[in-house]
């Protein structure tokens, strides 16, 4: 009978003539007995060598690969290992065949949690390796059990699984990133785009009536690296017709009840909260609060400017704003998990997030105070007003940040926020999910001054600020949302413009001709002017999703070979050069090398 690595945790197997294959995970020799323990992705199960096989069993170095025929039988009493769920059995080997002989692997395959590892250069070059370890494969096999659910739940729902084409039109798609474009050799100079997203190609199967649709799907991003970021990542991309918002979110929430029923064996409370953009910003200073934690921001100009401490007090001069806020850190205190040491870190990480610096005080006696005692002294006029306003306590932590640039400022606090927020670990909730609702069509690009969507440019304006097309197009909210979990943005979606007029305005608005309309995008207009449905749908970011749900922050680790931190492969090395005959010979190209 052929067994894996895993199947001994079962006593069904005592005693039975198994054959079993897998990697020399630990190889113990003794003078008269070799031990191996046996890995494969099912688990590990221990073999025994004695007598005649025992020269045979010396030849075994570590990851190895062999096929064993034996007898499983009873570990000895003192034998029994209860971490290990085949730890009761073992398998007495009768015939052994090397199948593959492995090289010294660089680095150790510990099975144990938490074990040493090495650097992630390493362990992602050796990718393969690195899968071979129970905490690695588990976060793969918990993408495939999340993805398995999302499958089901969509089919049981009567949702068509479509595959949308990868090579497509170079033309704008989600705001802010660069197409990815790959060569045609038939067609030379010209050129195809590798999707962002499915958007457009999803509408047009909404159009064909396909009034259902959703695709695991692979997108491509040619954007700024960023930690949470890689250039190819998994959407789940879902569109419906004839449906609105409230039905998308719906089924949404449907969804992830479904996963933590399913998968994490837990129950979350449905339907999530909803928070205005608007209000998201003013009280959190991002779209994507983490709502784990209240922690709310507070301007503090007004009392900043009346105070002796110049480091803000000349940035507001100059038109700055400061703002604060406070965190129930029991500052001083045994419990506390907040110290100077931390703090020195945060005032490092707020210059990281583009910002002068940070100033951090405690309260202490009723009292602001600060580490040097300066800081609060030159405060002191309006120690009780700040304390006031904040509605500090004893031991509270207080962050004051100050920069002309408002965005600037707001997203390095709600960054801030988030990190002490997480320190101090007082959280209302274990999942927090929200909806952020009611975005502006447009924001203003910063280096331009020219409107751009904040999306992309199919977000259906809503009915009651859609008068301002012409006059303010600024004012117009769209019927857009986007998904938060516990501070990161994992989703995004929207009811789309299903009127070819209203969507050539909203391109001309962004600046767009004629011409440039007819180059870019005239094929989805063409398309709307053939009857569309009203539609609407949502993408989540599968790999944010996934390491959100299970607290990482690295979503590579819950992808199978990622790319690095600056989007190299880990693995191949790509990009790489090509070469220059190549070009010329099938693209009729040539680069000029620096
Ligand atoms: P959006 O651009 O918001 O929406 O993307 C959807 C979600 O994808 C994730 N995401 C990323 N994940 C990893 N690496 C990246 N570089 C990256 N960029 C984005 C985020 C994000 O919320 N077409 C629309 C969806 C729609 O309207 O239906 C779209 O793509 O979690």
């Amino acid at each position: 009978m052929e067994i894996t690595c895993g199947d001994l945790s079962s006593a069904k197997y005592d005693k039975q003539k198994v054959s079993i294959n897998g990697w020399c995970r630990y190889v113990r020799i003794h003078k008269d007995k070799a031990f191996i323990d046996l890995a494969d992705r099912y688990g590990i199960t221990q073999l025994v060598f004695e007598s005649n096989l025992l020269d045979q069993a010396r030849q075994l170095g570590r990851e190895f690969v062999i096929r064993v025929e034996g007898t499983v039988r009873k570990r000895g009493k003192k034998d029994i290992n209860p971490d290990m769920p085949t730890g009761k059995f073992e398998i007495l080997a009768e015939s052994l065949k090397i199948i593959n002989k492995s090289k010294i692997p660089p680095f150790e395959i510990i099975e144990e949690k938490g074990a040493f590892l090495p650097e992630e250069e390493l362990r992602f070059k050796y990718r393969y390796l690195d899968l071979r370890r129970r905490e690695a494969l588990n976060k793969i096999e918990f993408r495939d059990k999340i993805i398995k659910s999302i499958r089901k739940f969509f089919w049981d729902n009567n949702f068509l699984e479509l595959e949308t084409p990868l090579l497509i039109k170079d033309t704008y798609d989600a705001s802010g990133s660069r197409t990815f474009i790959v060569p045609s050799r038939i067609h030379k100079g010209e050129f195809y785009g590798l999707p962002q997203s499915p958007q457009v190609y999803k509408q047009l199967s909404m159009i064909s009536g396909l009034d259902k649709y959703f695709q695991i799907a692979r997108v491509f991003r040619d954007e700024d690296p960023r930690e949470d970021r890689q250039p190819e990542f998994t959407q789940l991309d879902l569109e419906t017709s004839f449906k609105d918002e409230h039905y998308v979110q719906d089924l949404i929430e449907k969804m992830i009840k479904r996963i933590f029923t399913e998968v994490l064996h837990k129950n979350i409370k449905t339907p999530f909260k909803h928070l205005d953009y608007k209000e998201a910003i003013k009280l959190y200073g991002n779209d994507k609060p983490d709502l784990r934690f209240d922690n709310e921001i507070i301007d503090l100009t007004a009392e900043m400017s009346k105070t002796d401490y110049n480091v803000i007090k000349n940035v507001i001069k100059n038109g700055g704003k400061a703002i604060a806020i406070n965190f129930e850190a029991k500052f001083g205190t045994k419990e506390s998990k907040i110290d100077k040491e931390f703090m020195s870190e945060m005032v490092e990480k707020a210059k990281m997030f583009g910002l002068g610096g940070l100033t951090w005080m405690f309260v202490k006696d009723k009292k602001l105070r600060s580490e040097p005692e300066k800081i609060a002294e030159a405060m002191s006029g309006q120690n009780s007003e700040i304390i006031k306003k904040l509605n500090s306590k004893e031991g509270d932590i207080i962050i004051i940040c100050t920069d002309i640039s408002e965005s600037l400022l707001l997203s390095a606090v709600s960054k801030l926020r988030r990190i002490i927020g997480i320190k101090i670990g007082k959280f209302r909730e274990e999942y927090s999910f929200l909806w952020v609702d009611k975005f502006p069509v447009f924001e203003k690009d910063e280096v331009t001054g020219k409107l751009v969507p904040m999306h992309n440019p199919f977000v259906m304006p809503t009915e009651d600020t859609i008068k301002h097309i012409d006059s303010k197009p600024e004012e117009m909210l769209g019927k857009r949302y986007d998904l938060v979990l516990n501070g990161i943005e994992v989703g995004g979606g929207s009811m789309r413009i299903h009127d070819p007029e209203l969507q050539r305005k909203i391109l001309k608005i962004m600046g767009l001709n004629e011409k440039e309309i007819e180059e870019s995008l005239s094929f989805l207009i063409e398309a709307l002017s053939y009857g569309a449905p009203i539609h609407g749908g949502i993408a989540l970011g599968l790999d944010r999703f996934v390491a959100t749900l299970a607290k990482e922050d690295d979503i590579r680790e819950f992808i199978l070979f990622p790319k690095n931190r600056k989007f190299e492969s880990f693995i191949d090395g790509s990009p790489t050069p090509v070469s220059e005959k190549r070009l010329k010979e099938d693209y009729d190209l040539k680069i000029d090398r620096v």
